[in-house]
């Protein structure tokens, strides 16, 4: 993919550009507990958003999307947001120059094979990448974390969804062969190998591309500020849903609306089971991790209300299918993947399964991804 990126860079602009890898991510435990400032461990994959780019003697961005086959420039003093993908890159442009140096023009061709709208945050790995490649490219010098919240504010400001900073995180700071348990509180984080020997992370999309998950996402956030707003008064320290206890919440339950306590319950037990997460992976504790998946679907599909039949299907069949130690729903929810936990050797049967499962109910036959565990955000030259 990469020679023919530059290729076709060369061939339309007439330079050779540099070229930026982004990766996309999978979570294995710890779904909206971001922006509750709670735990989250994701790691980066090796899918990817790919950012060809060289400077130009103007002060616009012309870029082009291969996949799209899509042309769009506009001026890097841009401020205010267009329509579709091209947003991530104008706030990402707008961001990196509030607190930076101005910039001049750039030429960029944007590729990539991470699914679209299948939950492996294709849109968080595009404005990690570009802004990474601004960065190199005219010696800004922030630092990685500093560009994930760059990507956070563009989708907040540019896209309209109130994210966390997980994807944007995971992106740039992937390690191969390692998830991050990353605290979103002080954002300190720890490299945990994936150390499941003979099994993999396998993905199953739905096929379902989760587009209303914005409104809804930004419905469970409003939630979770209501429930920390009323335990606010009798606890006065409790900034989010992070430092609530259970006995906390239980305690003050029938002052609830019971759809936001609801909302609360499952994230205050999502934070604990990532924490029992991290020490059974630690443990080498397959099937103690697998629980907590499941138990995981359950609170986001139950009490949550993030998942879709869809979703809650696959994860229902994967607990009968071939070698599978965990599954569960990924991401934001509403469609896109599941993640499941399968013994490498039984692969080829566990794909067999699930897919022929899914179409015979939904008449649609699920891709599957088979993934491996990569380096965050990183230059890339053909042939290397
Ligand atoms: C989306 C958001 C993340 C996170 C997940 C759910 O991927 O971008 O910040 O909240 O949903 O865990």
């Amino acid at each position: 993919m990469v020679a023919s990126i530059e290729k076709e860079f060369q061939e339309r602009f007439g330079r050779k550009p540099l070229v930026i890898a982004a990766p996309g991510r999978v979570n294995l435990i710890g779904e909206h507990t971001d922006y509750n400032k709670g735990f989250v461990l994701p790691g980066a994959v090796d899918k990817r958003i790919y950012v060809a780019i060289a400077k130009n003697d103007s002060s616009e961005v012309t870029v082009f999307a291969r996949q799209f086959a899509q042309s769009i420039s506009f001026p890097v003093s841009a401020k205010e947001p267009m329509e579709g993908w091209i947003n991530y890159l104008i706030g990402v442009t707008y961001y990196l120059q509030q607190t930076g140096t101005p910039i001049t023009g750039v030429d960029v061709l944007i590729d990539g094979d991470i699914p679209v709208g299948a939950g492996m945050s294709s849109s968080a790995a595009l404005c990690s990448g570009y802004g990474f490649a601004l960065n190199e490219l005219f010696g800004l010098d922030f630092s990685r974390m500093e560009l994930a919240v760059i990507g956070q504010q563009t989708e907040h400001n540019f896209a309209g969804v109130k994210c966390g900073i997980m994807d944007q995180f995971a992106s740039l700071h992937g390690k191969k062969n390692h998830v991050m348990k990353l605290d979103c509180r002080s954002m300190e984080f720890e490299y945990i190998p994936f150390d499941f020997p003979g099994y993999k992370i396998v993905l199953v999309n739905t096929m379902v591309s989760h587009s209303l998950a914005g409104s809804e996402y930004n419905v469970r956030r409003a939630q979770c500020e209501e429930g920390v707003a009323l335990l606010k008064k009798y606890y006065p320290e409790i900034q989010s849903l992070r430092d609530v206890s259970y006995e906390q919440l239980t305690r003050h339950w029938q002052e609830f609306n019971a759809v936001v306590y609801d909302r609360c319950t499952y994230i205050v037990n999502e934070n604990q089971r990532l924490l029992a997460g991290c020490d059974a992976l630690r443990n080498n504790d397959l099937p103690g991790f697998g629980e907590m998946m499941y138990a995981s679907h359950k609170g986001l599909s139950k009490r949550y209300g993030v998942s879709c039949k869809e979703l809650d299907y696959l994860v229902d069949i994967a607990k009968t299918a071939p070698g599978i130690a965990g599954a569960r729903m990924m991401g934001g929810g509403f469609g896109g993947c599941t993640i499941n936990i399968v013994e490498e050797k039984s692969i080829d049967s566990f794909v067999d399964f699930m897919q022929e499962s899914y179409k015979l109910h939904f008449s649609v036959i699920p891709e599957v991804y088979v993934m491996q565990l990569e380096d965050g955000v990183k230059e890339v030259v053909s042939g290397k």
